[in-house]
């Protein structure tokens, strides 16, 4: 299976995509998680990439192109994958169309994800992350047994920094403009599902899943 998973900041495309890969046994490739180990390391793609992410805008696409292309070449994704959170411009999906087109293969599904924006504001204001191992927690529900740390590590929870209200603000904008643009187009290709992102992870895990094979 080669999967893109898209939708808003905070849908829960990063939720579903681990349960997703572990269901398929695809690699969950996270364009947001690669950038936040590179800036963690401190290297140069972090380095160019910190501003644009802090602000809740994009990074540049040829950037992004770059990376992904390294990545999608790697023997590991062979056998499938799930992209959470690229492409998310008109230039990236034609970046993907070339990548996987050398390759000699093509995307089964693309996969949209649903919720109201009340929701995301939300779900990402009570988003916390572990610093260590980047496990994800809800401030309401989901909380880690260790009360600030996390259960799996021990490293301690905190705020992305672009998930403060202002900066979400700005993300949902980008997404709009940008991002959202592209569902159209892989609507028209007959690739895209629509599925919606409200209810227990789950339940819409479940949902998720029933879509995937009707379609
Ligand atoms: P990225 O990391 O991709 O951020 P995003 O798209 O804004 O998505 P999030 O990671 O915030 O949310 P998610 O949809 O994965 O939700 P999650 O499962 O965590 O990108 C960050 C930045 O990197 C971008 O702004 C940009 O600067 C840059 N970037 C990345 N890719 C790029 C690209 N291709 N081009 C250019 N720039 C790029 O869930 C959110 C919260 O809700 C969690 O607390 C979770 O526990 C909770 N939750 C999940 N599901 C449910 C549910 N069903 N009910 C209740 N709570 C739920």
């Amino acid at each position: 299976m080669r999967l893109v998973l898209m939708g808003m900041p905070g849908v829960g495309k990063g939720t579903q995509a681990t349960r997703l890969s572990e269901s398929l046994g695809v690699v969950h490739l996270s364009t947001g998680d690669i950038l936040r180990d590179a800036v963690k390391a401190g290297m140069s793609l972090g380095l160019k990439a910190k501003d644009a992410m802090a602000s809740g805008k994009l990074v540049t696409d040829k950037l992004i192109g770059d990376m992904i292309s390294k990545r999608l070449a790697q023997h590991d994704v062979e056998g499938g994958f799930i992209l959470d959170g690229f492409p998310r411009t008109v230039e990236q999906v034609a970046i993907l169309d070339r990548v996987l087109e050398q390759r000699g293969v093509r995307l089964d599904r693309v996969i949209l994800l649903g919720a109201s924006e009340q929701e995301i504001v939300r779900r990402l204001s009570g988003r916390r992350v572990c610093e260590s191992c980047g496990a994800v927690y809800r401030v309401e529900s989901k909380s880690s047994s260790k009360g600030e740390a996390c259960e799996r590590c021990e490293g301690a929870l905190v705020q992305r920094p672009d998930d403060t209200e202002e900066v979400i603000r700005e993300r949902l904008r980008v997404y709009r403009e940008q991002t959202l643009p592209i569902a159209d187009a892989y609507k028209k290709r007959g690739l895209l599902i629509k599925v919606e992102g409200t209810g227990a992870p789950e339940e819409v895990f479940e949902r998720l899943q029933a879509e995937l094979v009707a379609a």
